[in-house]
């Protein structure tokens, strides 16, 4: 199985949660890349045969990381079709911003479900003020979610 993680970050912690998500899961089976958003272009999801992995946070008012706009503005601009694509969503955000908690990962969620997309699993909203580390949990919930994505797979389409 082929795993991209797609990270948008603005302060790096998306990043690193993306990296221990690639050390844990990578090898028996599974082949994971980890591409920052900077220079994605909507194609990267022509490639079927790979899961994807959003992990993104949130900045402004609810908005998608500086490095991940242009990508966001993409998906919702020229409006590929997704059908047959599978992804999973890793946010992150802070509850203090009770109006726009985790809005980068359910843009992202949003714009991939509308473009016909499958979501395997639900999507993980991690809190900054919580006092919990990220990049730990990041790793117990990709497991999980993995065993999913397996399920998923082994089903018909
Ligand atoms: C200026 C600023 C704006 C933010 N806006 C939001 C927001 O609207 N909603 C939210 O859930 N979190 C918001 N956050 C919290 C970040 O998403 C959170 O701290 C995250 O862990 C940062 O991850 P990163 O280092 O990968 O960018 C904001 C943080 C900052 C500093």
């Amino acid at each position: 199985m082929k795993l991209a993680i797609l990270v948008g970050t603005m302060t790096g912690t998306a990043q690193l949660c993306a990296q221990e998500i690639e050390l844990a899961l990578d090898g028996d089976g599974v082949q994971v890349e980890t591409l920052m958003m900077d220079k994605l272009h909507p194609s990267v999801f022509a490639r079927r045969e790979r899961v994807y992995l959003i992990c993104t946070s949130t900045y402004g008012q609810g908005d998608v990381p500086d490095n991940a706009k242009a990508f966001y503005q993409a998906l919702c601009s020229e409006r590929p079709g997704l059908g047959g694509v599978r992804y999973g969503v890793f946010g992150l955000g802070d509850r203090t911003y009770v109006e726009t908690f985790n809005f980068g990962g359910k843009r992202f969620d949003d714009i991939l479900s509308e473009l016909g997309a499958e979501r395997i699993g639900e999507r993980y909203t991690h809190d900054a003020s919580s006092g919990t580390l990220p990049e730990e949990l990041a790793v117990e919930w990709a497991r999980k979610w993995l065993e999913k994505v397996r399920e998923r797979l082994s089903q018909p389409a």
